[in-house]
């Protein structure tokens, strides 16, 4: 276990994730530096942000100069990943303090590429779209720079995010914010396959002890998320707790591939469609019995997102390019 004077420098901690591993360290009492461009506030106790562009190799220097720990929850625009994802990677190896850093990669399942059967960490990564290579690139240079002694890393991947905070998913605050008013949702390819769906506090608290275990170390990780549900039985789930009427709606690839013709991020999430004609199943049965932990169920965690909505402002409901957005 690291100790409460070691600093804990989250990378990306305004994001989605970054702003979930904040929350689930400063919980556990650590130190804690949050970094990003810019800043949005709100932090809790033992919390300082600090600004600086990853783009940058000088700005990170000194907002890691003092690690223990580094999160990198910090990710280029999503159709920018071959070109930039690499280079961020190198900037922060370079910049950590000590080869015993620990540095703690907030990762997806893309690397895999379209599977068979239950998504373990033993599946090759046979990604072929140029996002999915690109971070199969990454952890394989991480695990090489663990062998090689340059930092202690561990990899913890997700399936697609839900919760507080998160802006871009195919369950995004925004799906819940048309859910809560009633409206029809459209979830892509096919209502009745099932897709694992990560809640964010969850993920949050996991990379937490991705942070702070030895036993992490040198390794990938799939971080424990609750059954995977069928679109249309999340979405009827969530609305059960908004006390609505359920209105599930199909996006189909075709829509995609127009909106794609026109729209780059469309064309991002265009290539990830296969996620959703097929199940989708994340295991994390082996981050669950090495680390006693145990996934929020869908429900509870439906009603922490509508309510965190209420308590900021449930905004207005905008209509998304593409389903929620992209994840
Ligand atoms: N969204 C999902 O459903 C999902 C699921 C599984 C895994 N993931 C993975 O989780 C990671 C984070 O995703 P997210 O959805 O949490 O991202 P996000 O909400 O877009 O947050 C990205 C963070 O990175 C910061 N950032 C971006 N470029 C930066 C730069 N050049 N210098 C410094 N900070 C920079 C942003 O702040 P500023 O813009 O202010 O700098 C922000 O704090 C990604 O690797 C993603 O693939 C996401």
């Amino acid at each position: 276990m690291t100790t409460s004077t070691e600093l804990h420098v989250v990378l990306g901690g305004t994001g989605a994730a970054g702003r979930a591993i904040v929350g689930a360290l400063a919980h556990l009492g650590k130190s804690v530096r949050a970094v990003s461009r810019t800043d949005r506030g709100g932090w809790p106790d033992g919390v300082a942000w600090h600004g600086a562009d990853l783009t940058k190799r000088d700005d990170l220097r000194p907002v890691l100069s003092d690690a223990s720990v580094v999160y990198m929850a910090a990710q280029p625009a999503y159709d920018r990943w071959p070109e930039e994802f690499p280079a961020l990677i190198e900037h922060v190896l370079s910049a950590l303090p000590s080869p015993d850093t620990r540095l703690v990669m907030v990762d997806n399942l893309y690397p895999y590429g379209p599977v068979d059967g239950p998504i373990h960490e033993h599946l090759p990564s046979a990604a072929t779209d140029r996002k999915g290579r690109v971070r199969a690139e990454v952890a394989r240079r991480l695990l090489s720079a663990h062998e090689a002694g340059q930092a202690r890393v561990a990899i913890g991947r997700a399936a697609d995010f839900y919760g507080p905070g998160v802006e871009a998913s195919v369950a995004d605050l925004n799906f819940f914010r048309k859910i809560a008013a009633g409206q029809a949702v459209q979830w892509p390819a096919r209502l009745d396959v099932p897709h694992s769906l990560t809640y964010i506090r969850d993920y949050g608290r996991a990379l937490a002890l991705l942070g702070t275990r030895e036993a992490a170390l040198g390794q990938v990780w799939h971080v424990p998320a609750s059954e995977a549900l069928t679109g249309r039985a999340f979405i009827e789930l969530v609305a059960r707790q908004a006390n609505v009427p359920a209105k599930p709606g199909v996006l189909p690839k075709t829509a995609v591939r127009l909106a794609g013709l026109f729209n780059r991020m469309a064309r991002e999430f265009g290539e990830m469609f296969y996620e959703f004609e097929r199940p989708y199943v994340l295991d994390g049965s082996r981050f669950a019995a090495a680390f006693d932990f145990a996934p929020t169920p869908h429900d509870v965690a439906a009603r922490e997102t509508l309510a965190w909505l209420r308590a900021h402002g449930s905004g207005t409901v905008a209509t998304p390019a593409v389903a929620g957005r992209v994840p």
